[in-house]
């Protein structure tokens, strides 16, 4: 493992990003990854912020909304094996990382772990989650992404990197 910081390859993470990442959470001992698309990476209140975009169906929103931490894994390999069952079936159905055989290792800072793929990870502790408002949403991108799941806006949830790092 190797300690980087959280702007390390960020130009290489945020492409890989939006094709596809892994946002993580644990609550009790349920652990659940689900893959993601969109997010950003910078600085906020002075603090390096990884911000996430979470519909409120996902179960991953319920975990996040007790646990108020999550890791990101960009994947530095090929992961398209993974995004039929982590981008489209629910933790609330199945246990992706025992279907998926996908492994996690310890959190180094949070209780959350992070998947045991080659790539970087970011340690997260929710700093401020916000739902979209839908008054101030432009109305193209509200036709654009709201039109199939009314009224499924996303959740933000900002989180302070406390830890980020490389594994192969
Ligand atoms: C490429 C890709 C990107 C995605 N990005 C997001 C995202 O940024 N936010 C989100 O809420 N869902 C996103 N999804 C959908 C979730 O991964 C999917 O609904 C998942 O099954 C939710 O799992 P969960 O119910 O266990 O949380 C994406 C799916 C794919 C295939």
């Amino acid at each position: 493992m190797q300690r980087v910081p959280y702007n390390f390859n960020a130009q290489k993470n945020l492409d890989i990003l939006s094709k596809a990442a892994f946002l993580t959470t644990k609550s009790g001992n349920k652990i659940n990854t689900m893959v993601i698309g969109w997010g950003s990476l910078g600085v906020m209140w002075r603090l390096p912020i990884f911000s996430v975009m979470v519909r409120q169906n996902r179960f991953t929103h319920t975990l996040l909304e007790k646990s108020h931490e999550f890791t990101v894994t960009i994947p530095y390999g090929d992961v398209s094996h993974l995004i039929p069952v982590c981008g489209e079936r629910s933790g609330r159905d199945i246990d992706k990382l025992a279907a998926c055989g996908l492994k996690t290792l310890k959190g180094q800072k949070i209780a959350t772990p992070v998947l045991d793929l080659p790539g970087m990870h970011f340690e997260c502790s929710v700093v401020y989650n916000r739902l979209m408002g839908k008054e101030h949403l432009n109305k193209a991108l509200e036709e654009l992404w709201y039109n199939k799941e009314p009224d499924d806006y996303h959740m933000f949830y900002f989180g302070e990197i406390l830890d980020s790092y490389i594994t192969e």
